[in-house]
């Protein structure tokens, strides 16, 4: 049996409601009932040392916004990493950050224990950054805080954990897996509205069916995200596939055109 890997997560956040987005609905809840991870949602103001539970103060230099304090942050990290003698690997959802991606996803899914600091406002106190070990930003845009990265980033790596995704080869096939995107999928009826799933998919010819898709998945790379498709090392079958795959349009094209000149 495959060994079942458990990863602790938690997450420090002013808005702990944000999170049961994602712990109460899907593979995520299913994940967590089966304990192949454990999800702690932990209220930054539990870690305040004021009696108004302050997290955020004006930002020193005349800046507009609030700034949130290291303090907070600093007193979770004397209780989890320094009184217990645990390491996490803490994660800082930051615009600055390295860009994630699914190379980035499987890398975390590898630890043991992850932990979220969330930021809102214009950020947060520089200093809180000599305790975090990674700064991540989900894309070039910016957002009001690091709950949503938090949870994109969560939901992302928790998929490559043994068991929480059902089939293996469903995650191998994903999109980015493999460099290439994903090839089509088509469900029930065979016929709708005009529209017919391929042949092929019905053959009950696996080997067949396999080639058939790994085509569609490099023609979708090409047309949809050269900048993968360019990058991507193929294998000796991919480049056979890839013959083909020009030759059959190169066929068609040449059908096209006789047929244009008979008419
Ligand atoms: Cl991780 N945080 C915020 N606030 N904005 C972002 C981001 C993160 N990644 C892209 N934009």
């Amino acid at each position: 049996m495959e060994q079942t890997k458990r990863i602790k997560i938690s997450v420090l956040t002013i808005f702990p409601g944000m999170f049961d987005i994602i712990k109460n609905y899907g593979v995520i809840k299913k994940a967590i009932e089966k304990e192949l991870v454990e999800i702690n949602i932990l209220n930054l103001r539990d870690y305040t040392s004021d009696k108004h539970r302050v997290t955020d103060k004006p930002g020193y230099g005349g800046e507009n916004g609030m700034v949130m304090l290291a303090e907070p942050f600093y007193r979770f990290y004397d209780e989890y990493v320094l009184s217990k003698n645990h390491k996490p690997y803490i994660v800082l959802p930051s615009p600055q950050g390295e860009v994630f991606n699914n190379d980035l996803a499987f890398e975390l899914a590898k630890k043991e224990e992850l932990v979220f600091f969330c930021g809102r406002y214009e950020g947060i106190d520089e200093r809180v950054k000599k305790i975090v070990d990674k700064e991540v930003s989900i894309g070039d845009y910016v957002l009001t805080g690091g709950e949503i990265p938090s949870m994109v980033i969560i939901e992302t790596l928790l998929r490559f954990l043994p068991g929480v995704i059902g089939s293996k080869t469903s995650v191998e096939n994903d999109s980015f897996y493999n460099g290439l995107l994903d090839h089509s999928h088509y469900t029930k009826p065979q016929d709708f509205r005009g529209m017919k799933v391929p042949e092929i998919l019905m053959s009950g010819d696996h080997e067949r069916i396999r080639i058939f898709r790994k085509k569609d998945s490099l023609l979708k790379t090409i047309l949809k995200r050269p900048d993968l498709f360019v990058k991507k090392e193929l294998d000796e079958e991919e480049k056979k596939v890839l013959i083909e795959l020009i030759q059959e349009m190169f066929n068609k094209n040449s059908d096209n055109l006789k047929e244009s000149q008979d008419v």
